[in-house]
């Protein structure tokens, strides 16, 4: 069955427009987030727990109340972040595709607070996970908390807004992410039909340190989705073993997931997701596979 052409985030806005919008705001406005805008942050994240590969995750947000922007203040966020008033904080139960599934679902809140107008951040890295985790009321079992999202009013609307476009907006080519049947034949984009779209929303997304580590091969009807890590990244690095730093470059992954299922919803094109390796030759031993998109199924 045809899903309907709708914004699934239940915005005026299509998800390719929102997502050509959002960009890492790191300098905010000290007006509070308004109490409507709050409700349909809350609304949203209340009603979004599971993620596509069977995670659980709960969300919260962390909002300064009025006349009071410093109260976030004592969060940590190591200077990077300049007056946030809010922060969407979560949690994700310990599983196969928890960080694929965390990101996934956060970014969904993350587009969908873009439609509201508010500028958000990612923070994998440049927060005290022990302080954000205290405020969020402890972890449950088993659970984790990869990242964190800084929202709150655009106050970067001059040239440092404009510089941080440009500095984020660098991305690599199609032809060295998108690939058709193996790693060795660049996708013709032009063949790509509605999906053309949904891998410029996977081109234009989010990642830790801008590394843009996701691969697509496809294969008909199915796209192969690789992660492609960088050196220095992810389990067993020295940087995961002595900051222990979540693998960020898996919830990279889910952020893209999400873009590229959003779009494709909204040009009609249906699917599901599902563990599938196909065995595809792999380029080198950094690039591994994650999950597939069976497009009508
Ligand atoms: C999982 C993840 C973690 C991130 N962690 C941080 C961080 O700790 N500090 C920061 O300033 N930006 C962080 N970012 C933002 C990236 O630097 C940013 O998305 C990238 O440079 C692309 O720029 P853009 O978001 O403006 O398109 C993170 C992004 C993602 C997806």
């Amino acid at each position: 069955m045809k899903e309907p052409a709708t914004n699934p985030l239940g915005m005026t806005s299509p998800a390719s427009q929102l997502i050509r919008r959002r960009y890492s705001c790191r300098t905010y406005l000290p007006e509070p987030i308004a109490a409507a805008q709050q409700r349909r942050l809350i609304e949203f994240m209340a009603a979004d727990a599971a993620g596509p590969l069977g995670s659980q995750a709960r969300f919260a947000l962390l909002a300064a109340a009025p006349g009071d922007a410093s109260a976030l203040k004592r969060l940590g966020t190591y200077g990077f972040i300049k007056g946030a008033t809010g922060f969407i904080v979560g949690a994700v139960r310990r599983a196969p595709n928890d960080l694929e599934d965390y990101g996934y679902l956060l970014e969904r809140v993350v587009l969908t607070a873009t439609g509201l107008d508010l500028g958000t951040c990612w923070l994998g890295g440049t927060f005290t996970r022990s302080s954000f985790v205290r405020r969020f009321g402890g972890l449950r079992r088993g659970e984790t908390m990869p990242a964190v999202v800084s929202v709150g009013l655009i106050g970067d609307d001059g040239s440092e807004r404009i510089r941080e476009r440009e500095e984020g907006s660098r991305r690599l080519p199609s032809s060295e992410l998108f690939f058709e049947r193996g790693f060795d034949e660049p996708l013709d984009l032009g063949r790509a039909g509605a999906y053309a779209e949904a891998l410029e929303a996977v081109r234009t997304a989010p990642s830790a340190t801008n590394k843009q580590p996701w691969r697509i091969v496809r294969d008909g009807a199915f796209w192969h989705f690789y992660l492609r890590r960088t050196k220095g990244y992810g389990k067993g690095s020295a940087l995961f073993t002595v900051l222990r730093i979540a693998d960020l470059q898996r919830v990279d992954l889910g952020i893209a997931m999400c873009h590229f299922e959003l779009v494709a919803r909204e040009y009609d094109a249906a699917g599901s997701w599902g563990v599938r390796d196909p065995g595809i030759p792999l380029p080198g031993q950094d690039t591994e596979y994650v999950v597939t998109w069976m497009a009508g199924a």
